[in-house]
């Protein structure tokens, strides 16, 4: 067996990702909370409940956990429904909150990013139209300049808006997130808010703090034709990629807003961009499907044969990681994974997943790709949105009725990933030998 290291450049990021509704608990202000206590939203009727009780203080021992397996990062979310729990209320105890946690990461060696929007909406605001009322850019931008004057001290990276396009694909048109609705018209509406909001967030972080850098988080799905041969998948595939990747970054790029119907252009959206979040999960096969006009005439299907999540939601494809790094030099800016990772509670695809894609990120980064950092999904199970706890993403399982928390093998491995600054065969050998042959062959 051939011995070798594939390395990553000094200054290299590795972390993990969470969000402020998934890992906090007791966040009852927002509109997630509301839509858990409806039956029938959540899988098997979960809801987030003390979620992992970090707003009580067990972010702490988390916090040490990451420090322990040798990541130097941590990415997390900051919860507009506690900074603003009303329209003209600013909850300074909840600000301080955060202050400490951000303090925390910084004194125990972790560089912060910080989202600002992951999901979830104050009630007040869902109750003004949401993300659908024009109001809401200048809203999103007071949220922001609040907490970024307060918090500023302590952070550099922003992310304005977690996932628009998940936003606006799951709450809009699949109606799985609320609010729940099917509705095109909504959708295009919301994505030109969520367009106008970081926008605007991105200019004032800006004024607030010129050191700054800002930027958006997509959720990148490769789609492939379903049929190569067959022109009809080909292009639609083109399409829902267009719609589906291309629009937040191209609209951030130079402004402009490309959908199906029309063209719209935001001159203040130009340029709105430091560096690119990139979350890669998975990629699919689409077929065009005249049929099925529910789908939006698509068929989506993943490949023949491949690895997927105990659930089936996530199929192991790590070219399809490559495929997104590359997507993503288009926008020229540097790039921040800013999510990567698999629902797998017996953690037995979970180290082959991660080993496979870094091997990928390493390729990227050994091509020069402009590549900061890695941040995987997630540091310990917690509430999985519409799946509940039905899927679990942690590198520690958590029981969130005993609050106890036990180390996935994954998490060994991810620590000598992240000691090491890179991925080499030693490590395959002991948490993944089954590809081993295949990313360190003789
Ligand atoms: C992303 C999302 C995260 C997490 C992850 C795993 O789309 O940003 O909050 O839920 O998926 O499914």
């Amino acid at each position: 067996m051939a011995q070798a290291t594939f390395h990553f450049p000094r200054g290299f990021l590795w972390g993990t990702a969470t969000s402020s509704h998934q890992v906090e608990g007791d966040n009852k202000n927002n509109n997630w909370w509301a839509w858990e206590q409806e039956s029938g939203r959540i899988a098997e009727g979960h809801t987030s409940g003390l979620a992992c009780d970090w707003w009580a203080g067990r972010w702490q021992e988390d916090f040490d956990r990451a420090v322990e397996t040798g990541q130097n990062a941590h990415r997390l979310s900051i919860e507009w429904s506690r900074i603003q729990p009303a329209p003209d209320r600013w909850d300074e105890h909840a600000l301080d909150n955060y202050h400490q946690m951000l303090r925390g990461l910084k004194e125990r060696g972790l560089t912060p990013i910080v989202t600002l929007h992951h999901f979830t909406d104050p009630f007040w605001l869902e109750e003004q139209g949401g993300w659908e009322n024009e109001a809401v850019a200048a809203l999103f931008e007071a949220y922001v300049r609040r907490v970024v004057e307060t918090l500023k001290e302590y952070v550099s990276i922003w992310c304005t808006i977690n996932e628009p396009n998940v936003v606006a694909t799951a709450g809009y048109l699949m109606g799985w997130f609320p609010p729940g609705k099917q509705d095109l018209n909504a959708a295009i509406q919301v994505m030109t808010n969520q367009v106008r909001a970081h926008s605007a967030a991105y200019h004032a972080i800006h004024e607030i703090q010129s050191e700054a850098r800002v930027g958006l988080v997509v959720n990148y799905r490769g789609f492939d034709p379903l049929r190569t041969w067959f022109p009809p998948d080909r292009l639609a595939a083109r399409y829902v990629s267009r719609l589906y990747n291309d629009f937040f970054p191209r609209a951030a790029l130079d402004g402009k807003l490309v959908f199906l119907t029309k063209r719209i252009t935001i001159p203040q959206a130009i340029g709105t961009q430091d560096f690119l979040g990139i979350n890669y999960y998975t990629q699919e096969l689409i077929g065009f499907a005249p049929r099925a006009p529910k789908e939006i005439f698509l068929r989506r299907s993943f490949p023949e044969n491949v690895d997927l999540s105990p659930s089936g939601v996530i199929a192991n494809i790590p070219k399809g990681f490559l495929k997104a790094l590359h997507w993503g030099l288009q926008y020229k800016v540097p790039i921040i994974v800013t999510e990567n990772g698999v629902e797998d509670a017996a953690d037995e695809l979970r180290p082959r997943y991660i080993a496979e894609h870094i091997h990928q990120m390493w390729r990227a980064v050994n091509a020069y790709y402009p590549v900061e950092g890695y941040f995987h999904w997630s540091l310990i199970d917690n509430f999985e949105w519409h799946q509940g706890w039905t899927q679990r993403f942690g590198l520690w399982e958590l029981d969130p009725e005993t609050q106890i928390r036990s180390k996935r093998p994954s998490a060994d491995l991810y620590a000598a990933i992240c000691k090491q600054n890179g991925l080499s065969s030693d490590m395959l050998a002991e948490f993944a030998p089954i590809i081993l042959e295949k990313i360190f062959p003789d």
